[in-house]
């Protein structure tokens, strides 16, 4: 049962919230400079990107089932319905990235023939190597991590928008309550 449209984020989903924004960052800059360090590190600094892309794999299942059980914050007072609406897909479309571009990233994963270190067990590819695959499922990884960012940004511009120009308080809700 999905409770009443509460006024602000309670402290789980701001937590989530939060996490999943930095770990998208970290696995952002770690997939820009995955092959940046040199030769003896570079394995142990692309096991880290999978890594943290699955973090944000795993934090977004668990945003997703806090959001079966929990209403979002109405829209702010005074938005039309497509207002509403474009809100709606916004966040929808996040969400749909989030799970999106870390599950992509399998794609060159395995194309390269690789698995992934999780330190007390590893998971291998369960495909060869395949040399024509690396670079067209490299570029659809990349293409989708970018469109996340973009539309991260998107959000942020709008979030900044909001607490600056409008002042409706909307960036409140996702911050830590005052005592
Ligand atoms: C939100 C999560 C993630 C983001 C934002 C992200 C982003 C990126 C970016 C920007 C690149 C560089 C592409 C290029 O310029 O060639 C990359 C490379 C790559 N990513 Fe991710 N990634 C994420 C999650 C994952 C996950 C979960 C996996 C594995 C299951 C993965 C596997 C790879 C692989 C294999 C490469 C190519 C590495 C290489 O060039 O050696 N990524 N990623
Ligand atoms: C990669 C980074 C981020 C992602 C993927 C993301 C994703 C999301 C999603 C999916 C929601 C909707 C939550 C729901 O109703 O279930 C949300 C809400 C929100 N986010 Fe983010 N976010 C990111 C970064 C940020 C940043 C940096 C800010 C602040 C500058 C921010 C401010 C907000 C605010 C204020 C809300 C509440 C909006 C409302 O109540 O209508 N987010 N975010």
């Amino acid at each position: 049962m999905i409770e009443t449209q509460p006024k602000r984020y309670d402290s789980v989903a701001r937590s989530l919230h939060w996490a999943s924004a930095i770990f998208i960052l970290a696995a952002f800059i770690t997939g820009l400079t995955v092959d940046t360090p040199p030769k003896e590190w570079r394995p142990s600094y692309q096991n880290m990107h999978f890594l943290i892309g699955l973090t944000v794999l795993a934090l977004a299942i668990l945003r997703l089932g806090w959001r079966a059980g929990h209403a979002a914050p109405p829209p702010p007072a005074g938005s039309s319905a497509l207002a509403a609406l474009a809100i709606k897909l916004g966040h929808g479309v996040l969400y749909l990235m989030m799970l999106a571009v870390p599950l992509i990233g399998f794609a060159p994963l395995f194309a390269r023939g690789r698995g992934i270190n999780f330190g007390l067990f590893q998971i291998a590819s369960p495909i060869e190597r395949t040399k024509e695959w690396i670079g067209p499922t490299t570029e659809v990884h990349e293409i989708a991590a970018f469109a996340l960012i973009a539309l991260a940004v998107g959000h942020v511009a709008a979030a900044i928008y909001h607490q600056v120009a409008l002042k409706d308080g909307v960036l409140l809700r996702m911050m830590p309550e005052k005592r």
